[in-house]
């Protein structure tokens, strides 16, 4: 199973993979992650990026390309594999499935988060992240026991830079310029699967595990 997680900032992707990566042992492939580590451990690829992320710009394709390229041939990913906000524009999906082909493989679904906008802002600003673990909180829908405080790790929960309000719209605004037509690359493929994001988080869990496991059927 190799599935693409697309959808808009805050619409749950890294909610709904790092559940179903737990659950299943299936890995996620998170570029943003990979992106904030490389950040967090100061090497040259994380100080440029940075430049990128703190604006709510794109990464440029051949750093994340490369990323997910060396992240594929882990022994791990042999089973399969969750990408979450891989790829992001149409030079990133072709460039995902020519390194799919080289391995005689290919992407089995992409499951399409949907939700409006004026919902995202909200769940964007009130997002918290564990700095140990990488546990994901929000401030109303899903709290921690004890403010500021990883309930699974007992690491501090810290706020992202690109979650402020000016950062969120730019981030939006890219959304739908560059990375909504692989809506119409992975649908015209038949490979498109839209789930409710707006739906409580067990409800959008559900929906991607039972798109999953009929996409996945051969
Ligand atoms: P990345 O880290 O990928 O961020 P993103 O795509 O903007 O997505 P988010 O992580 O913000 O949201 P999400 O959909 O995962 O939602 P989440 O589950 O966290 O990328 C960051 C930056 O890195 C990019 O801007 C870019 O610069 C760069 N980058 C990354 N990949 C790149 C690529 N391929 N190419 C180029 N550049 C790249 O949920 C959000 C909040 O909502 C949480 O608080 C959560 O608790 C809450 N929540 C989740 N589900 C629900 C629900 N159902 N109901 C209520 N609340 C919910």
């Amino acid at each position: 199973m190799i599935s693409v997680f697309l959808g808009p900032p805050g619409s749950g992707k890294g909610t709904q993979a790092k559940k179903f990566s737990a659950e299943k042992g299936v890995p996620q492939l998170s570029t943003g992650d990979m992106l904030r580590q490389a950040i967090s451990a100061g090497t040259a690829l994380g100080r440029s990026a940075q430049e990128f992320m703190s604006r709510g710009a794109l990464v440029p394709d051949e750093v994340v390309i490369g990323l997910i390229r060396e992240r594929t041939q882990r022994p791990d990913c042999q089973g399969g594999f969750i990408l979450d906000g891989f790829p992001r524009t149409i030079p990133q999906a072709t460039a995902l499935d020519a390194l799919l082909s080289e391995i005689s493989r290919e992407v089995s679904a992409a499951i399409l988060f949907e939700i409006q906008d004026s919902a995202l802002v909200a769940r964007l600003t009130g997002r918290r992240t564990c700095v140990t673990c990488g546990a994901m909180y929000h401030l109303l829908s899903m709290p921690p026991r004890k403010t500021g405080v990883c309930d699974q790790c007992g690491g501090e929960l810290i706020q992202r830079d690109d979650d402020r309000e000016d950062v969120i719209r730019k981030r939006l605004a890219v959304y739908h310029q560059q990375t909504a037509p692989l809506v119409e690359f992975y649908r015209q493929r038949g490979m498109l699967s839209p789930v409710d994001a707006s739906a409580s988080p067990d409800a959008v869990y559900r929906e991607v595990k039972s798109k999953l496991a009929v996409d996945t059927q051969p």
